[in-house]
């Protein structure tokens, strides 16, 4: 079992709709998963309540605050029968920040490519160098992954720019998050993989044919959670 906490300084970065796509990758390899909406906006558990989601392999369920991951990591330990558990977070600095770290394997962190984006996810690489300074046993902590995120198919001489400089100063994990209107789909009508299949069943050919672009969105976030998993510190 694998925790994966999403988290950035950075309000609005695409953490929710990352951790969305990461879920729809691991359960369509047939992962059992559990997300954990740690943000008081709820974002998460109001997309899975809205939806009435009935998945076998995924349970949202609240996070009251970050001392209660442990509870349910031990919990989902214990049960034996979850692949990952992924937790979403406040877009903000925080105590809490360091409590999920302590009960997380891999921190990812997604990045827009602005140069306020690259500021404040210096902000966030930061805080983790000082969980690593800090700790007797830096090999516990979890390893820390940036994600370009919402990137678009053109991305601008400015955005290259900036991602040239997040390269150097973070590990960013090869594959991008790009900018697709298939996380809008998703947020309103269930995982890439459900909205996949909704398309197939069109009786609009040219509907049918948007299948595919969902199975990429799938194919790119697969990759991502590979990197995050894979990943050294
Ligand atoms: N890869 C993407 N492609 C298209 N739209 C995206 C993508 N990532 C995020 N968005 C959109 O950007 C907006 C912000 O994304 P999201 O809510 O995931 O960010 P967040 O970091 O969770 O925000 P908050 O800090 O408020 O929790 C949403 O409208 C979402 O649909
Ligand atoms: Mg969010």
């Amino acid at each position: 079992m694998k925790v994966i906490t999403v988290l950035t300084r950075k309000g609005g970065a695409g953490k929710t709709t990352l951790l969305r796509a990461l879920v729809s990758a691991a359960t369509s390899e047939g992962k059992k998963c559990l997300a954990l909406d740690g943000d008081p906006q709820k974002a998460l558990l109001r997309w899975s309540n809205r939806l009435n989601y009935d998945n076998p392999l995924l349970e949202v369920r609240n996070l009251e605050d970050a001392a209660a991951l442990e509870k349910e990591t031990d919990d989902a330990w214990d049960e034996g029968k979850t692949d990952f558990v992924f937790v979403d977070t406040l877009g903000a600095a925080g105590e809490w920040a360091d409590v999920l770290a302590a009960f997380s394997d891999h921190l990812v962190c997604p990045m827009m490519l602005t140069e306020t984006d690259l500021e404040i996810t210096i902000d966030t690489f930061n805080w983790y160098c000082g969980l690593l300074d800090r700790t007797e046993n830096p090999e516990d902590l979890p390893t820390f992954h940036v994600v370009l995120a919402r990137v678009p198919s053109k991305p601008s001489k400015a955005m290259l720019k900036v991602a040239e400089k997040a390269v150097k100063l973070f590990p960013v994990i090869d594959e991008m998050f790009m900018e697709r209107k298939q996380h809008a789909d998703s947020d309103m009508e269930g995982l890439l993989q459900d909205v996949a299949e909704i398309k197939r069943k069109d009786p609009n050919h040219l509907i049918r044919t948007h299948a595919r672009y969902f199975v990429e969105a799938i194919e790119e976030a697969k990759e991502i959670l590979e990197g995050v998993i894979g990943g050294k510190k």
